[in-house]
């Protein structure tokens, strides 16, 4: 894909749920490369605090912006100021909340907020920002999924299959501005030592310690990723060849998935091929 990019200014990159884990750690790095910030979550305490620390560490300007990305007029709120401010460089797609529970002991209005968050907030942020980004010639868009998009059967269902969105969602986008000068990186984390976990109803601390990366490493892995123009970036996994092979047969798959015909081992002839002309 293209990567066009006006790289000299860094420009303002507006981070969603910046106010912990791996959204506070963009934030940090993003800051230190040069970024304006505007940050975005529901906790204004700990959003104004970060804000403090990273304006006198680095001088940047940070703007706070108190929303519940699930909640229609905060996010048409966000929405707006996506297409207004036209010095927005990035969008870091990161506010998500998970959780462990199997289907059958979940509560419906938990899956639907996270289906709120995790998809329809992040669907339309996007959407907002991405014209903003095609007229300027340049943008970055950076998808926080999670590596549960390739196995929805490690943790609830939900959560998988809306990570897995944010993965399609991602090529798509990908597929479909790859001439237009922006750069899309879908990120997929294995499992990071943060809140996350609390909320999702098993700590890390509960984790094999060996499959627990901290939301530093993450974010600094994820950056160098991008910096090396991959589209999907997952920072664990040490062979991305791996990675090449499964996107490799997924492409070898698309011409044959559609067909004037059912396959042979359905046993259905199509009319007038039935063999005895009759
Ligand atoms: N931790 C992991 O193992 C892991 C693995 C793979 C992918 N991920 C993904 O990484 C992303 C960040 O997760 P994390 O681990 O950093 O979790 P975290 O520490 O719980 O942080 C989540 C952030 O999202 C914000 N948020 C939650 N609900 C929100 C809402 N309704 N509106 C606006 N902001 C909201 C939270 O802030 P407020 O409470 O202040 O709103 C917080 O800043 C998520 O998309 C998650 O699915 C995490």
């Amino acid at each position: 894909m293209s990567n066009t990019l006006d790289n000299t200014t860094p420009g303002r990159a507006l981070i969603t749920g910046a106010s912990a884990g791996i959204g506070a750690r963009y934030a940090h790095h993003l800051a230190r490369r040069g970024h304006d910030l505007t940050l975005v979550a529901r906790n204004a305490d700990r959003l104004e605090a970060l804000a403090g620390r990273l304006r006198a560490d680095t001088g940047r300007d940070v703007r706070v912006r108190v929303a519940d990305l699930s909640n229609a007029p905060d996010l048409a709120r966000v929405e707006q100021e996506l297409r207004d401010d036209t010095t927005l460089t990035m969008l870091v797609n990161n506010a998500g909340i998970g959780s462990v529970a199997p289907l059958l002991q979940s509560d419906p209005a938990q899956m639907q907020a996270m289906i709120d968050l995790n998809v329809t907030a992040l669907t339309r942020l996007t959407m907002a920002v991405v014209p903003g980004f095609v007229a300027r010639g340049h943008g970055t868009l950076i998808n926080i999924a999670s590596i549960v998009a390739l196995h929805p059967e490690m943790l609830n269902g939900v959560y998988g299959a809306s990570k897995a969105y944010v993965l399609g969602y991602s090529q798509s986008l990908r597929h479909e501005l790859a001439d237009k000068g922006l750069r899309i990186q879908a990120v997929l984390p294995g499992a990071t030592g943060t809140e996350f976990w609390d909320l999702a109803g098993k700590p890390a601390s509960e984790l094999p310690a060996g499959i627990v990366m901290s939301a530093d490493d993450m974010v600094q892995a994820a950056l160098a990723g991008l910096d090396q123009g991959e589209f999907v970036t997952i920072p664990a996994l040490a062979d991305p060849g791996l990675w090449q092979r499964l996107e490799d047969a997924r492409q070898a798959l698309g011409p044959l998935l559609s067909h004037n015909a059912p396959a042979p081992r359905y046993g259905i002839q199509a009319p007038g091929a039935t063999g005895t002309n009759g």
